[in-house]
């Protein structure tokens, strides 16, 4: 592995191209981040050597396929310092995560006139399951608000968490506003009124250390390729007991325990949640992805992150043409950074300074209602990962400040 969090193109060669014939700068990593080259020649290696069936085969290949299955189960488990292996779930990504949730602990037991309550930062896959799950049961679904600065208001949560409230459901950090939300204090008020806490960690187990114990969540779903795993691949995080309780998501091979013509026992945590083939490779190159930052260090991710919001959001809020959602203050925001342009469409700016080799996202971000609360249809976002550099910073400020002169027909 590469030594210098400065200068990580070796362990990505995806990231040393160009790109329109400028130097790439891949600010999309909100949207998925890239693979280093030990999580590529781990799914090559799995294919080339070790490639079979898990948990069901007596023979070499399938014994070492699921003991390096089992083993990505451990290192997940000790990366978000879970209490049992039993309790990570692999899934396709997070949305099959919380999905999960709302299907089986939700469809138990949320009954007529209960409450859910989410935050209107969510993105769609932290809101329609629990939408429809109201709609279906005839339950309240509740949103938390914003405050001015565009975090979330905790005034507005301590209102609306009551003892109807049976499920909180809400993103540690927002895909959008580049905020991180105080689950551990959500967490502990849907304890206080009975409800269990559902943490949406798409955008935060890639970014910052986590730790499901400390933060008392009941769940927590996360996705494989926004920490540089593969795509398909995510994590379900449950507490043991909760998950016993809770029927089978899918049904199928490997999640039983015996079945007979008119009945079938089903198999303990987590195989009951695991039916079917899984994502081998996916999962032990998950594994490599872990072991990945690990070895970097979930401290330095922190402080890398840091550092490049603290060089580059002063920069994009000193452009009076462009505006910046969320907190100002780079001490509150992450390096997911959504801005507009004045007068401009976010596509044409996202194409814009594609042309000049800067990757962004432009969207709703799977957050309508959230773009609706900020009065907009859309916005360009640049989301930084900790191998990004202050060049790639540059080169953005750069790209909006050409983008603008174009548009402007000479003239910033
Ligand atoms: C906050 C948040 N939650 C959930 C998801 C869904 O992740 P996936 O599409 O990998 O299931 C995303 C993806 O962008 C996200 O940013």
């Amino acid at each position: 592995m590469a030594n210098n969090i400065n200068d990580l193109t070796a362990d990505f060669p995806v990231l040393d191209q160009q790109v329109n014939g400028e130097r790439l700068a891949y600010l999309d990593n909100a949207a998925t981040a890239q693979k280093p080259k030990q999580v590529v020649d781990t799914l090559v290696h799995f294919y080339e050597h070790d490639n079979a069936n898990v948990h069901r085969g007596v023979h070499t290949l399938a014994e070492r396929a699921t003991a390096e299955y089992e083993e990505a189960r451990k290192k997940v488990q000790h990366f978000i310092n879970a209490a049992d292996n039993k309790e990570i779930i692999f899934t396709k990504g997070c949305t099959d995560g919380l999905n999960l949730v709302a299907s089986t602990y939700g469809e138990q037991n949320i009954h007529e006139g209960d409450e859910i309550v989410i935050s209107i930062m969510e993105h769609h896959s932290n809101l329609i399951p629990w939408q429809q799950l109201a709609i279906k049961k005839h339950a309240v679904l509740k949103y938390i608000e914003l405050t001015p600065e565009g975090t979330l208001d905790m005034d507005d949560a301590k209102k609306k968490i009551t003892d109807k409230t049976k499920i909180v459901a809400v993103a540690h950090a927002s895909n959008v506003l580049g905020v991180v939300n105080p689950i551990k204090e959500l967490a502990k008020l849907a304890h206080e009124h009975g409800a269990v806490f559902v943490g949406d960690g798409a955008q935060s187990v890639p970014h910052m250390p986590v730790d499901v114990q400390d933060l008392d969540v009941d769940f927590y779903a996360f996705s494989g390729h926004k920490m540089m795993g593969p795509t398909g691949i995510g994590v379900l995080y449950g507490k043991a007991d909760l998950l016993r309780q809770m029927p089978p998501y899918q049904y199928g091979g490997e999640m039983i325990s015996s079945v007979h013509r008119d009945r079938t026992e089903f198999a303990d945590i987590p195989f009951k949640f695991e039916a079917g083939t899984q994502s081998i490779a996916g999962a032990i190159a998950l594994g490599t992805a872990v072991d990945y930052l690990e070895k970097v260090g979930m401290e330095n991710v922190v402080a890398k992150e840091q550092e490049l919001v603290d060089y580059v959001l002063p920069k994009l809020e000193a452009l009076p043409y462009v505006t910046v959602y969320g907190p100002q203050d780079p001490k509150k925001h992450t390096g997911v950074i959504a801005f507009n342009m004045d007068n401009l469409h976010p596509h044409d700016v996202a194409t814009a300074l594609d042309a000049e080799g800067v990757a962004v996202r432009a969207g709703h971000h799977c957050a309508q209602p959230l773009m609706e609360a900020l009065g907009v249809s859309a916005t360009s976002r640049a989301s930084f990962y900790f191998y990004n550099t202050k060049e790639d910073a540059d080169q953005l400020i750069k790209a909006i400040k050409a983008t603008k002169e174009f548009f402007n027909g000479g003239t910033i």
